[in-house]
């Protein structure tokens, strides 16, 4: 098959989380399986080295109202084609999603549609992820109807719920997009347009990065309002989890930590150990526990409930604490403060440090993710990877990864606590020390079991590529090859199979 990616981020090029890791081991994994795929996104202004990358197209025409164009350029992607838009004005800043968010979001979905009619590489599917390209299913349903493109299926990723691209109603006049998409069963949102509400209604197939939230977004408290549609939606979604790029996160391979280990040789981990005390500042103490955190700082991560339970155990002297993240300032704030207080026992960065990152999952003993929901986590994966055992909240992917330790427990790999509160913190916090101090035979062997539970891409893989051959058979059962694409407005605005067979043409 040919597979269209469409994605805001793509590792290592641009990343601000998770997403950028995923799209790229997607495309990477998939086409390892012999499939043709090319992914799209912007020249963000971050990207190493962007103007030095070989062009692939002087001039692309956008189909936007008002009239755009762009250059696209291409690097050399593991097994892909990796294509990246040139707009100094809304691409050119370092921030992926910042300036006029809505505006670069209709400029990638537009664009990386007509660059496949401008290269006449058609796809079979195309795949997106997250709002910022959630409308590219509603154009192939509507504008793009009476071109090549039309019978190509979609498949809309959900990485994350809580951001839906809220926009003004001008939104369809800058794509072209009909009147009747204003509607409730389609893109319209408070008086306004939600640009994921539109992909979640037209996209031919929906998956997101985990069996349980593919549940939990189908009910109100993890629904951000969206919860009908998934239920609407519930027969064309699955939860296909995230795995770990082991060309990226593979202690016994990783030049960016002091030392290299195995689950057989876990005395490199000591000294990573070592080396992350000496980074941070902390005490070079080799028995106090250590805590690492990496995250975004936001509401979603539960970080803001961790700071006092993490204070009176640092205080106490039980733990060493090493966070690295950047996200909402009053946090930032908190944290920096937190480390002045405790100096020798905090270790605290605010900023983005991929160095960093991997060395703190190398050199701490325990990973912290209290997040409030989580629909898949990285974080936790990795660290599982570096015998660094995961303390997470149990929700989405973490409650899909991490098996909860209680005293001999046998297939135990982290600690797990429900609830998202700072006691609830506290007491799994608390459990982690319980667990090193008390039981070292039973901490051990949850480090070797750790490092032995594989979630790679190669398993995710064949699902995703099952999802795609289910996605072009409901595409073609909808949409018949000698069948012209003639649709009326009621047609599609069905909703979950919004392509329907049309009359023969004469
Ligand atoms: P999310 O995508 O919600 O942020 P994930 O756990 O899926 O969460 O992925 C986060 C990814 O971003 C991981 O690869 C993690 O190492 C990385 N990351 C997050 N914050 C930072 C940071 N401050 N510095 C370096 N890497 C970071
Ligand atoms: C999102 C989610 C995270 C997930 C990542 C990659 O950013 O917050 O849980 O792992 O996307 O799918």
């Amino acid at each position: 098959m040919r597979i269209l990616h469409l994605t805001p981020e793509l590792a290592p090029w641009s990343k601000s989380g998770g997403l950028g890791d995923a799209a790229a081991a997607i495309a990477k994994s998939v086409a390892a399986l012999g499939h043709e795929v090319r992914v799209v996104t912007p020249l963000h202004g971050s990207v190493p080295g962007r103007l030095d990358l070989a062009v692939h197209r002087e001039s692309l025409d956008v189909g936007l109202s008002p009239k755009s164009a762009c250059r696209v350029r291409k690097a050399k992607a593991p097994g892909f084609e990796a294509l990246f838009l040139e707009h100094e004005g809304l691409f050119g800043g370092a921030e992926i999603y910042g300036g006029d968010a809505v505006g670069k979001a209709l400029f990638l979905t537009r664009a990386g549609l007509d660059l496949c009619l401008a290269d006449g590489w058609i796809p079979d599917v195309v795949h997106v992820h997250d709002w910022t390209v959630a409308l590219a299913p509603v154009l192939l349903n509507t504008v793009l109807r009476e071109t090549p493109l039309a019978r190509a299926a979609s498949v809309l990723t959900l990485h994350n719920l809580q951001h839906q691209g809220l926009a003004g109603r001008d939104v369809l006049d800058r794509l072209g997009l009909p009147a009747w998409l204003m509607s409730a069963d389609n893109l319209e949102c408070l008086g306004g347009v939600n640009l994921l509400k539109g992909g979640l209604y037209h996209a031919t197939r929906l998956t997101t990065v985990s069996p349980t939230y593919a549940r939990e977004i189908a009910g109100a408290g993890y629904g951000f309002g969206l919860d009908p549609v998934i239920r609407h939606r519930a027969a064309d979604l699955e939860g296909i989890l995230n795995g770990v790029d082991a060309d990226d996160w593979d202690p016994s391979r990783d030049t960016l930590i002091p030392a290299r280990y195995t689950a057989d040789t876990l005395a490199g981990k000591a000294a990573c150990k070592t080396g992350l005390q000496r980074d941070l500042g902390l005490d070079p103490d080799p028995g106090i526990p250590l805590v690492g955190v990496v995250s975004r700082l936001w509401d979603q991560k539960g970080l803001d409930l961790a700071v006092e339970p993490l204070r009176q155990r640092l205080r106490a002297g039980k733990l060493q604490l090493a966070l690295l993240g950047s996200g909402d300032p009053e946090l930032e704030s908190a944290y920096r403060a937190l480390a002045e207080s405790l100096p020798g026992r905090a270790g605290v960065r605010i900023g983005y440090d991929n160095r960093l990152a991997h060395r703190i999952e190398a050199g701490a003993d325990f990973f912290l993710m209290p997040s409030r929901f989580e629909p898949c986590g990285l974080n936790q994966l990795y660290s599982m990877a570096y015998a660094t055992l995961p303390i997470v909240r149990r929700t989405g992917g973490l409650a899909d990864t991490v098996a909860p330790w209680s005293p001999g427990a046998t297939e135990s790999t982290g600690i797990v606590f429900e609830h998202a509160d700072a006691a609830a913190i506290g007491w799994a916090l608390d459990e982690a020390l319980r667990l090193r101090h008390d039981f070292p035979a039973e901490f051990d062997a949850m480090r070797r079991r750790a490092m032995g539970r594989r979630f790679t891409w190669a398993d995710a893989a064949p699902r995703y590529v099952a999802c795609y051959a289910e996605a072009v058979r409901q595409r073609r059962e909808a949409f018949p090859p000698e069948v012209s694409p003639q649709p009326s407005a009621g047609d599609v605005a069905q909703g979950a199979k919004p392509v329907r067979k049309r009359a023969r043409k004469t």
